[in-house]
């Protein structure tokens, strides 16, 4: 068996881990031959390709990134890019593709995998927004960065009776968010299922300032947008694109800090956390998720059961139809939100 493997999309820790298992597993267990393509599906556009050995793969499980590259390139938004996959397939004699992305790289690979192709997916991402999995790697490890950070956070906003609005990404979802201001012990946590108005977030501040308690913190998603005003008013989201016409987060933190410190009277400042939610080391629990989905990815391709999505459910590491990603990101539970509401203020 020749499998090849690549990594697309934003990068994530848990990514090598999941490499490291894929490629012992295809290698010592299996006694087959695993190509690892670069920088996400360019390496299958005519870009870069390199035999994946035992060797190659030794000292990676604790290192952040890929070692692979990525990219945002996508195969089916590029003219001819299907047939180009196709191609790669023949030419380096492939029984099967084991795609590692997030919603959109596994988007691709559910339609290539719908054209005929044989490809496994693979979740990973820090937003944990793929549908079908209980969990994604890389977001435990962005997590434990935002919750540290609001630990942090908390001292010097205290000494300096400050509103510290601390932004977080994670797309068009609270997951980060609201699982970060439970963790960590914020004020308020602003996201897209669960939006508020100002008035609101101001109204959480001076209820805390009547109790004594001089500064506030809140966690706000990058993705989150507001509730009218009494007044009618709505605080804007900045709207950006990326190279691929998605809209680009980023900046609304800066934004709601703004009117805070209007409304409040009190100092405002903003934490963008950014990319160092998705750098480092894994923590242990995504290095285990990677690894065994690592594993069990390789177990779907020797069984030649092609079309599927490696998935946590519960204890249990399974699989779904790779379909699944159609249904879009997967919005934040509302029980993770209603849990987060209880510790406002
Ligand atoms: O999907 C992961 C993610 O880190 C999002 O949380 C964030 O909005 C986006 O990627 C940033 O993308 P880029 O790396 O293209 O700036």
């Amino acid at each position: 068996m020749r499998l090849g493997l690549l990594t697309g999309g934003g990068d994530c820790p848990g990514l090598n881990a999941f490499i490291r298992a894929a490629v012992i597993h295809t290698i010592r267990t299996h006694e087959s031959q695993i190509l690892g393509f670069c920088d996400g599906w360019r390496g299958l556009l005519g870009g870069e390709v390199r035999e994946l050995s035992l060797q190659g793969i030794a000292g990676i499980l604790p290192r952040g990134g890929t070692i692979l590259g990525t990219s945002r390139v996508d195969p089916i938004r590029t003219a001819g890019g299907i047939d180009q996959v196709r191609d790669a397939f023949r030419l380096f004699e492939l029984d099967g593709l084991l795609v590692c992305g997030g919603d959109g790289t596994l988007s691709a690979a559910n339609a290539l995998s719908e054209a005929g192709l044989p490809i496994i997916g693979i979740p990973k991402t820090i937003d944990d927004d793929v549908p079908g999995t209980d969990h994604s790697f890389g977001f435990d490890t962005a997590l434990t960065h935002v919750v540290r950070a609001v630990d942090a956070l908390h001292s010097t906003a205290e000494s300096h009776d400050r509103v510290i609005v601390v932004e977080v990404m994670g797309r068009t979802t609270g997951w980060i968010a609201a699982s970060a201001a439970i963790a960590g012990g914020a004020d308020v946590a602003v996201t897209p299922e669960d939006p508020m108005s100002v008035q609101q977030v101001v109204d959480v501040i001076r209820m805390r300032r009547a109790r004594g308690r001089m500064f506030s913190l809140v966690v706000i998603a990058e993705g989150a947008t507001f509730l009218p005003d009494p007044d009618g008013s709505v605080l804007q989201t900045p709207q950006k694109l990326d190279s691929l016409g998605r809209p680009r987060f980023g900046g609304i933190g800066e934004e709601l800090a703004r009117v805070l410190e209007s409304r409040t009277g009190m100092e405002a400042r903003t934490v963008t956390l950014g990319y160092v939610q998705r750098g480092g080391s894994p923590t242990p629990y995504d290095r285990l998720l990677a690894s065994r989905m690592g594993l069990h990815a390789v177990d779907l391709a020797v069984r030649g059961e092609y079309g599927r999505m490696v998935s946590l459910k519960g204890l249990d590491v399974t699989s779904v139809p790779l379909s699944v990603v159609c249904s879009g990101p997967r919005p934040a539970s509302a029980d993770l939100l209603a849990a987060a509401r209880v510790f406002y203020g």
